[in-house]
């Protein structure tokens, strides 16, 4: 049994920008189900949202942030991340990440829906999220174990709810448990949990998962931000298509090259993300093809490498300027509460990066927010930890038991295709309702540890799938990437509740509840 003073789960961009920014007297255990870059986060091509512009500056995208959220973000955490946007950016240069600059010298500066400025920083055209994973692993010290392959399947907590460590399983079935006084989750949002999503084959909702069953609140999970444009080949999602194609002047149109996004909000092609998917959506819906032309932009392959690879390994014809586009599941603006530290509802748990709720989406993330929220959470979680004496643990793991239970779990593909349908883009009562039901009808076992890998993603992603049914069948009204045909509008009396979720001890089922929390 392996111990440190830290344990990560993760190894996207916050668990690495904490990492890099721990005290190096810290012992630090970094548990990974697949390997280090296999994230979301290292597939990131959109960039980082910071006013460091010379005619920006961060009330302005505070404002923005607000806007794309529909009001029901924490104030006061999105000024503190706007503020300390820019600050992160230059520390990202002195670290020595090359990030996309003019000919003279000045950062180059795009723009992405929803931002009033040109605000988005990049690397590498859009390959901005490799080049800040490259940059932060060169900052991994000896003080640092990654351990790849360990599926982390279960938080160990004491008699009064503490975490003081994991138990993980490799993929030879061995069960693994490494104790610390300070138990982070940085392990991503839940994209796979749909059917059409932008997100890697590993995202699937283990972090918000392990956080519930430990007890851990959650909040804003009917918030799921559906990326408007992801390729779609003979209606298969190949991967994203960023929106920094738009903010370069690509038009989304029909299949007779007619615009769709024309009166549909004044910000056109550009509007907030959940209009552009909603209206991309009902086309697809009545038969038609949506197809984003950009043979506006000259020097396609030269400004979007990774999208003119990703196109031409699946067969489009780029020279014709036309990529066919599908909306697809992106990004949870929901997730384990914390407060600005990073902290969350249990003792010795934290949560950083896209499974943790922190209050600055709101309703729907502004682009290229979530990067940054990365880079933010996880250098003040860093601060946070480093302020505190060293702890040591005093309990012990728990035996592991062994059980042979047969278990009856849907298929992946039946939990994907059924979220899809029925609490995807355009949510109704009936659909989440008979969700909810299909959902439940699957009893989840109190002893994990005889369940192989693959069990174990399908009942993590089943809970996570009534995590975000639960919590949509609660919100009666729609608001940024929660959208319900029965109630289609925003509800004032809506707008400052929340809903909460926790796991009911007893019956182990969740216990919902709506509530309009203060965040710290
Ligand atoms: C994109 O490049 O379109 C995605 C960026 C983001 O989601 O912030």
């Amino acid at each position: 049994m392996e111990q440190a003073d830290v344990i990560i789960i993760g190894s996207g961009i916050a668990a690495l920008q904490l990492i890099g920014n721990l005290r190096r007297d810290l012992n630090v255990i970094v548990l990974t189900k697949s390997q280090v870059k296999t994230s979301n986060s290292f597939l990131a091509q959109g960039g980082v949202a910071a006013a460091v512009g010379a005619d920006d500056n961060p009330y302005d995208h505070y404002k923005d942030t607000m806007e794309a959220g529909r009001g029901i973000n924490d104030h006061e955490a999105v000024i503190q991340l706007t503020k300390q946007a820019p600050s992160v950016i230059h520390a990202l240069i002195e670290g020595g990440c090359d990030l996309d600059r003019h000919p003279q010298g000045e950062l180059k500066l795009g723009r992405e829906g929803a931002h009033s400025s040109n605000r988005i920083v990049h690397g590498g055209g859009d390959q901005t999220g490799r080049r800040i994973v490259d940059c932060l692993l060169k900052k991994v010290g000896p003080n640092v174990r990654v351990k790849e392959h360990e599926f982390v399947y279960q938080l160990l907590t004491d008699e009064q709810g503490c975490c003081y460590g994991v138990r993980s399983k490799h993929p030879g079935g061995t069960v693994k448990s490494y104790l610390a006084p300070r138990v982070v989750l940085a392990n991503g949002g839940c994209g796979q949990v749909y059917a059409a999503t932008s997100n890697a084959e590993t995202v699937t909702g283990d972090g918000l998962v392990l956080g519930y069953l430990a007890g851990a609140e959650l909040i804003d999970m009917e918030f799921v931000q559906f990326h408007p444009t992801l390729l779609s080949v003979a209606g298969n999602i190949k991967g994203l298509i960023s929106e920094a194609v738009r903010g370069e002047g690509a038009c989304l149109t029909d299949e007779e090259g007619t615009p769709i996004m024309k009166g549909v909000h004044p910000l056109g092609d550009l509007a907030p993300r959940h209009i552009v998917a909603q209206t991309i959506y009902d086309h697809l819906r009545q038969g038609g093809e949506v197809l984003l032309d950009i043979s506006s932009i000259a020097n396609f392959a030269r400004k979007f490498p990774a999208v003119t690879r990703l196109c031409e390994s699946n067969g489009i014809a780029m020279e014709k300027g036309k990529i066919p586009v599908a909306p697809g599941c992106h990004f949870l603006m929901g997730g384990i509460r914390t407060d600005a530290a990073g902290r969350t509802t249990v003792k010795g748990l934290y949560a950083i990066g896209e499974m943790a709720c922190t209050g600055v989406h709101g309703a729907n993330r502004l682009a290229s927010n979530s990067l940054l929220e990365g880079l933010v959470y996880g250098k003040r979680l860093a601060d946070h930890i480093n302020h505190q004496s060293k702890k040591i643990i005093c309990s012990k793991a728990p035996r592991v038991m062994e059980e042979n239970r047969e278990l009856s779990l849907p298929s992946i593909k039946e939990i994907q295709h059924s979220m899809m349908e029925r609490v995807g883009i355009m949510r109704t009562k009936n659909g989440l309702k008979l969700q909810k039901e299909w959902l439940e009808s699957y009893p989840v076992p109190e002893n994990l540890d005889a369940l192989s890998i693959t069990q174990l993603s399908q009942l993590f992603m089943l809970i996570t799938a009534n995590l975000i049914t639960t919590s949509a069948l609660a919100r009666k009204e729609s608001r940024g990437g929660h959208f319900r045909t029965d109630y289609p509008f925003e509800r004032p009396e809506w707008q400052h509740k929340h809903i909460q979720l926790h796991k009911n001890r007893k019956q182990g089922e969740i216990y919902e509840s709506i509530n309009a929390p203060a965040f710290t």
